[in-house]
């Protein structure tokens, strides 16, 4: 069991802004490290998550050619929509840096510094590819050819994606120029290489230290150790990156820190940054280094299974590195107690594949179905020892049986009971029946099991423990029924309401973790106050040890029920596949199979003109939603807090038919901002929110990637 007093720093992959985020993305290294987080905020531990966007290497060098634009622009646009799926997603960053950003192209530099002028790394002029009508040398993915092991005719530079060879560009049979498709020559450069080799010992040594390591990182890093470490070039000759620090010996004209090199110490100024935000800029320390009285911080790097080399040895290797060539004076970096890395995630029994078109975007799956119905049937799904599938089909089935018939239905029978029959206050206790009893136990082994399934990275386990607590809340209640008990023995229905009350009171903290907005809203329907929240920043009093015992005192006032989980129907799955099956037709470019070709109804006629001087009254500004929930007094309303950089603001918006609150969340969206406030129903609306009706009458968001405040015009 960790200490749970050391400091604890979770960091996930930072994700390439060459795309947008897919489920897969979000099962391998984002959803575990959340629910993970989530869980220790929760206990009380001093945790910081850290994560940003990776926004060198040389894909986005490729896109942006491609598209005929600068690199710039390709991560500035992918950024912000990877911050923002994020957000969609609840995903509980303290942070969300970028690799583009001057502060951390400074850290960079300094630890290159550091190991250079330790002599640490070793220079070598070499003859490499080159590509004399694009005028670049040819690395990593630059150049493609024939696989020397399997013979596959369009494998990478840097590895073939048929076998999984990790290659160098010179292995490549017949290689072509990815840029020109010109064939390469051969050209001299000079690069500064990391003797990865004579850190071997030492890096075999502190793994034999590690404890609780998942045996299929274990593997992976053996069969490193095995094949024996060699030199790994630490630069690049490249246009876009990080630039080679001038204050080195040579020529690094045109010459970039290699994408793998600067992306982990993404982490640490993804931490520098964070510790700015909160005025004590030296905070980041307590999180990477060593303590002067002893004390060292946890380190946790979670990711995907093809990151695994960068995390367990070329990046612990560089932070031994760095302490040895910064000595004894300087606080010392830790290196990461453990990776935790996840296998891959499928969709519907194939490989997931962005460029077939074989992917479901985190964004329009959000648009679709409640994010906590996406976070539990991916939490139930990840891939921690294995591959693992997710398909619609299991998504429906999850739901509508473990969400909604089983938690929801619980849930709402219990409250809607102690509505109607004991005026919606807790009821009494009373004698306990040995059933009762037996409930309220579990609630304490289920509080401790479902920690150390969390503490043990094993989070199906910690899903599938939870929703066990409410499918024994639910057996409890069908079989003590109170509803039969009312009649003839109103003190013993009153005993079973209590300690169904105290089973959902303890799901309201046991939840939180994998679906937070629904816990969020059981509590408000409890009134349990107090609870720590398990997002950065704030207190409560209440913990997850709390759930073990009963949180609500007899005669305690209850809200109202709702509903917390509405059914997923069987259109909206088979929309769901469908969608799939044409974007995999399209990127094969077969044939569309057509989408459904009802006219449905007109549309709108079209307004009378108007002159420009009429739209420039309009002030229309960039928002962000940073809270929502329903009107109190209105179904059809939410009330949304929305932050327009300059002041945040209270805008009501006739949208609840059509979104959650927790979908809102996070959006950046378009605000009539100079709109005369107006009062509905009890609440003053300042502004007025845009969204886009389809033709039968359905809303959809208008988003935008533009910064709060921001005018749109
Ligand atoms: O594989 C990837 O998507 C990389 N961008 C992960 C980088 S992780 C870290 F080192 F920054
Ligand atoms: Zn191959």
């Amino acid at each position: 069991m960790p200490d749970a007093r050391r400091p604890l720093l979770v960091t996930s992959a930072l994700p390439y802004a060459n795309g947008p985020l897919h489920l897969g993305h979000l099962a391998g290294a984002y959803l575990p490290a959340d629910l993970y987080v989530r869980y220790q905020r929760l206990t009380g531990r001093d945790v910081v998550y850290v994560c940003g966007s990776d926004e060198h290497g040389v894909p986005i060098l490729l896109r942006a050619r491609e598209e005929g634009v600068s690199p710039q622009e390709i991560v500035d646009r992918y950024h912000v929509q990877l911050r923002d799926a994020f957000a969609v997603f609840g995903i509980s960053f303290d942070v969300y840096g970028r690799t583009s950003a001057p502060a951390h192209h400074a850290t960079s530099q300094a630890f290159f510094l550091t190991l250079e002028r330790a002599g640490l790394f070793r220079k070598k002029t070499e003859r490499q590819l080159y590509d004399p009508e694009a005028g670049l040398f040819l690395a990593d993915r630059f150049v493609r050819g024939t696989c020397p092991i399997c013979g596959y005719p369009d494998a990478y530079g840097d590895q073939c994606e048929n076998c999984g060879t990790s290659l160098s560009p010179r292995d490549l049979k017949e290689p072509r120029s990815a840029l020109s498709g010109a064939a390469p020559v051969e050209k001299e450069t000079t690069h500064w290489y990391f003797p990865l080799g004579t850190w071997q010992p030492k890096l075999e040594s502190w793994i034999a230290e590690q404890k609780n390591w998942k045996p299929n990182v274990l593997g992976q890093i053996r069969s490193w150790f095995n094949d024996g470490l060699s030199d790994r070039a630490m630069t690049r000759d490249l246009p876009w990156g990080v630039p080679v620090p001038g204050e080195v010996e040579g020529d690094v004209e045109g010459k970039a820190l290699y994408v793998w090199f600067d992306a982990p110490i993404g982490y640490l100024s993804a931490t520098k940054k964070w510790a700015e935000a909160t005025g004590d800029p030296e905070r980041w320390r307590r999180y990477w280094t060593v303590h002067p009285d002893g004390a060292v911080p946890e380190l946790l790097h979670f990711i995907g299974k093809d990151n695994i080399v960068f995390h367990a040895i070329i990046f612990p290797a560089l932070l031994m590195a760095h302490n040895e060539a910064a000595g004894p004076a300087e606080p010392e970096f830790v290196l990461p107690a453990n990776v935790p890395a996840n296998e891959f995630l499928n969709l519907e029994g194939q490989k997931l594949s962005t460029s077939r078109g074989w992917a479901v975007w985190a964004h329009e799956a959000a648009e679709a179905f409640p994010v906590d119905t996406l976070r539990y049937a991916l939490a139930a799904t990840l891939p921690e020892t294995k591959d693992n599938d997710f398909a619609w089909a299991d998504f429906q089935t999850r739901v509508n049986n473990d969400l909604a018939d089983v938690l929801g239905n619980f849930v709402h029978r219990t409250l809607t009971f102690a509505h109607r029959f004991f005026g919606g206050v807790v009821p009494e206790a009373g004698p306990l029946s040995d059933a009762s009893r037996e409930v309220l136990a579990l609630l304490e082994t289920a509080t401790a099991q479902v920690g150390e399934a969390y503490e043990g990275f094993r989070f199906r386990d910690a899903v599938f423990r939870t929703i066990d607590v409410a499918r024994t809340g639910n057996k409890y209640l069908n079989d003590a029924a109170p509803w039969h008990a009312i009649k003839a023995d109103r003190a013993a229905a009153a005993s079973i309401v209590h300690v169904s009350l105290q089973v959902c009171a303890s799901l309201a903290i046991l939840l939180e973790p994998v679906v937070p907005y629904a816990a969020e809203r059981l509590r408000r329907m409890l009134r349990l106050e107090g609870v720590r929240p398990s997002t950065p920043g704030g207190e409560g009093q209440i913990g997850w040890a709390d759930a073990a015992r009963s949180l609500l005192d007899e005669g305690h006032a209850l809200g109202a029920p709702e509903i917390l989980f509405s059914k997923i129907e069987d259109e909206a799955v088979e929309a769901q596949r469908q969608l799939l099956e044409r974007r995999a037709a399209e990127a094969s470019g077969e044939a569309t199979p057509a989408e459904p070709a009802e006219p449905g109804p007109p549309y709108a006629e079209p307004k009378q003109q108007i002159l420009y001087d009429d739209f420039a009254r309009l002030d229309l500004r960039v928002g962000k939603v940073i809270a929502a929930e329903p009107h109190p007094n209105a179904d059809k309303l939410l009330r949304l807090d929305v932050d327009l950089g300059y002041e945040t603001r209270q805008v009501l918006a006739g949208i609840r038919a059509h979104f959650t609150p927790e979908e809102m969340v996070g959006r950046h969206v378009v605000v009539v901002a100079n709109l005369a406030p107006r009062q509905i129903r009890g609440l003053e609306s300042r502004g007025m929110l845009l969204f886009a009706e389809d033709r039968d009458g359905r809303l959809r968001a208008v988003t935008t990637d533009g910064e709060p405040g921001g005018v749109v015009k």
